[in-house]
């Protein structure tokens, strides 16, 4: 069920907003894991050092994007599904989006809760610092920062590659147009 694929109209794709947020979030996504793969072990009374402190502002930066994603995503509408794909992928591609929005907004917030939790300061490249969100030592916080590292990183990990999976399914396999809805317009 090729289409042609230069031919897809303004309503047929993500707007140039979303498109943008999309791939900014993207590759700070991709930052932010290989910051946290190289930063040092973080045990009790670690201070945060420089590879600490990008991790926290990144974070920062993309919890930031997250918020102004969903907020345009809840007010502007998005391109209906390509026609032909069948009822049930589409329910899966709706549930994998949901899910990585769910997971981009929760990562953020259980990692702040860890430093907060740690005391250290969450800043934006030290252009201005958000309060604590759970006080110092709460357990709260450390339970949060576990689950941060050892479950919600992993989750958004395999999600994302289903996702990249299914978007390269669509490109070289079905050939429907898919991965053009998500990328600039050709001149
Ligand atoms: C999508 C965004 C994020 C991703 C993918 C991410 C990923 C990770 C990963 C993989 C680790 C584990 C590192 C290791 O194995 O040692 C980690 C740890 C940590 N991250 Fe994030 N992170 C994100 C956002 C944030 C934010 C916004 C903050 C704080 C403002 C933050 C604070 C932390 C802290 C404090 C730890 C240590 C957790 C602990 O053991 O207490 N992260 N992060
Ligand atoms: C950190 C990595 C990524 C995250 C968190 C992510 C997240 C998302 C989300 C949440 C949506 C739903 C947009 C909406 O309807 O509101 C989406 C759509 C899309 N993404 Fe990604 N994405 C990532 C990487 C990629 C990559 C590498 C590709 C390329 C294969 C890609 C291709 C697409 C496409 C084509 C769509 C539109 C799907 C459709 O029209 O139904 N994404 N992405």
């Amino acid at each position: 069920m090729a289409i042609a694929q230069a031919a897809l109209n303004d309503s047929e794709r993500y707007d140039g907003v979303a498109r943008f947020l999309h791939w900014a979030m993207f590759m700070l996504v991709a930052a932010q894991f290989t910051v946290a793969w190289t930063m040092p072990p973080i045990e009790w009374g670690t201070e945060p050092e420089i590879l600490i402190n990008l991790h926290l502002s990144l974070g920062v930066l993309l919890m930031m994007l997250v918020i102004a994603r969903l907020a345009w995503r809840l007010t502007h509408a998005v391109p209906p599904p390509v026609a032909g794909t069948p009822a049930w992928q589409r329910w899966v591609a709706e549930l994998t989006h949901f899910t990585l929005y769910a997971l981009l907004l929760v990562l953020p917030l259980t990692g702040w809760a860890a430093a907060s939790a740690r005391g250290w300061a969450v800043t934006l490249f030290g252009i201005f610092r958000l309060p604590g969100l759970v006080p110092e030592d709460a357990r709260s916080g450390f339970k949060a920062g576990d689950m941060h590292a050892d479950l919600l990183s992993w989750a958004l990990l395999a999600l994302v590659g289903l996702h990249v999976a299914a978007g390269l399914y669509h490109q070289f396999v079905k050939r429907d147009g898919v991965l053009q809805r998500m990328l600039p317009r050709r001149r």
